[in-house]
């Protein structure tokens, strides 16, 4: 048996970049990791999702070149071209973090780990034919597809007709006819792709929005600009079964609606992964189904943190990373604790879509004395350039007893790259004044947010 001062559950970003925080601060580390290094996000999420992105980004350009003056004939997407380069891309990042982590003196084992207890010596996994012991250990387990009870939805998986995060990535021929199950941010981004690359593609949500938390006026932008493009939105709509090739719904008349599909995919959210690796041997306390975390990142077993999905309170990568740090600071005895204000979220499609912070409604609800500027992207010379047509807008939420920007919200090119800025405003609680003296690019995207806080009164 092996000692380590660190064992850690999981190599997606939240165990990944606390292995390597770990190893370099000196900490005897052993990361335990049952597939590919990257996890979700590097392997059948972020990455990859953006790498087909991209793809259709690019097709989409030539697609509409015409109206920036340029002529482009008999362009043309093969969708098998796209993936092997969506692969290539996935390849070289996750080898990436293999030669980081041999860098940092993490041992890296690649196995299934079961969790057969605590003794005084420390937590005990098994991985392989070894047996591991670690002073500390680190749950980065990360989080699963939710495959509701529908009928005929896990055999439609079994079969390949339904597809999760993981096959949507790899379909080799563009299906005619997709159905997309859930409006929020994966059904949207893949929705956006297969639009762009030529399927039909009705996404079936439940809600009367889509894009889940987004701010309203942005969700409603969204909506417009693909219902423009083709896609075929069913909201108010509950996905009732099923068949071999029809999804049957129910639309908000309580009538039955089925559409036939070539592929499906479901989309309706994630669950931590809390099953199947012995955790059940530490009596850790969970809260609807995910470990649940102080802001330390412990959790109620000393010595035992958890980070990522599977405390399910921000199913992100980068709020993964941070809380990977999070736990990493603490276990060394370094004063750290995370806070969830300010983590950006995005959406990619075209376009993006960037926030942070509160939206209009969730600061009233807080009971938040707001002012809120709605400016169109118009007001960027940049946008006007690149965006023949955009409709794209900033809001920003100002907190007026404190004279602080509470949340920011767009629609624009470029938002996914904006929006930390605007999450540095929220993080720091700078006050207006002292924002409004910070000198942005000219011209640039980013620059309505300054012009958007010159506008409050
Ligand atoms: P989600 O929670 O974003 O959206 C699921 C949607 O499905 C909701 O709008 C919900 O109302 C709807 N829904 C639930 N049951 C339904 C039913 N029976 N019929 C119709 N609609 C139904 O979940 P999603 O898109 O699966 O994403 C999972 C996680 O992955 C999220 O936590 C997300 O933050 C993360 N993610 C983040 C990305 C990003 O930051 N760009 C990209 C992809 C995923």
């Amino acid at each position: 048996m092996e000692m380590f001062d660190l064992i850690i559950l999981g190599g997606g970003p939240a165990g990944y970049n606390a292995a390597l925080k770990a190893g370099h601060a000196g900490l005897k580390t052993v990361i335990i990791e049952k597939r590919a290094l990257g996890g979700v996000c590097l392997n059948e999420g972020c990455i990859p999702s953006k790498a087909l992105l991209y793809s259709a980004k690019v097709y989409d350009y030539t697609k509409h070149a015409s109206q920036y003056g340029v002529t482009v004939t008999g362009s043309s997407i093969d969708q098998k071209a796209v993936v092997a380069r969506k692969n290539k891309v996935v390849k070289t990042l996750v080898g990436g973090i293999g030669m980081q982590e041999k860098a940092a003196g993490v041992k890296v084992v690649f196995a299934e780990a079961m969790i057969e207890g605590k003794d005084s010596e420390g937590f005990k996994v098994k991985a392989g034919d070894e047996v591991y012991c670690g002073k500390q250990m680190l749950l980065a387990t990360g989080s699963m597809p939710v495959i509701p009870p529908i009928p005929g939805l896990r055999e439609g998986v079994e079969t390949g007709f339904v597809m999760t995060n993981r096959e949507v990535l790899d379909l080799e021929e563009i299906p005619k006819e997709m159905v997309v199950i859930g409006g929020g941010v994966i059904g949207l981004e893949m929705a956006s792709y297969y639009n762009s690359v030529g399927a039909h593609v009705t996404v079936i949500e439940m809600l009367d929005h889509i894009a889940g938390p987004t701010d309203a006026d942005i969700a409603k932008i969204l909506l417009g600009n693909y219902q423009k493009k083709g896609i075929d939105f069913c909201l108010k709509c509950a996905v009732k079964s099923l068949s071999a090739d029809s999804v049957t719904y129910e639309n908000e008349k309580g009538e039955l609606v089925t559409v036939k599909a070539d592929k499906v995919l479901c989309s309706i959210g994630r669950r931590a992964v809390t099953t199947g690796y012995g955790l059940e041997n530490l009596n850790v306390y969970m809260e609807r189904g995910a470990v649940k975390t102080d802001e330390q990142m412990k959790t109620n077993i000393p010595g035992l943190y958890a980070a990522g999905d599977i405390n399910g309170v921000s199913m992100l990568a980068h709020t993964a990373y941070r809380e990977g740090e999070v736990a990493i600071n603490n276990i060394l005895g370094k004063k750290d604790r995370m806070r969830y204000n300010a983590i950006p979220s995005v959406i990619y499609t075209n376009p993006e879509v960037g926030a942070v912070g509160e939206t209009e409604a969730s600061a009233k609800a807080k009971g938040y004395d707001v002012e809120v500027v709605n400016l169109t992207m118009n007001y960027s010379g940049r946008y006007v350039a690149e965006n023949e047509g955009g409709n794209g807008i900033v809001k920003v939420i100002v907190d007026k007893k404190y004279n602080r920007v509470l949340g920011v919200h767009m629609i624009a090119n470029y938002a996914s790259e904006i929006i930390y800025g605007a999450a540095m405003m929220v993080e720091t609680e700078m006050t207006l004044d002292s924002l409004k003296e910070i000198v942005f690019p000219h011209p640039t995207v980013c620059e309505v947010i300054r012009e958007a806080l010159f506008e409050v009164k």
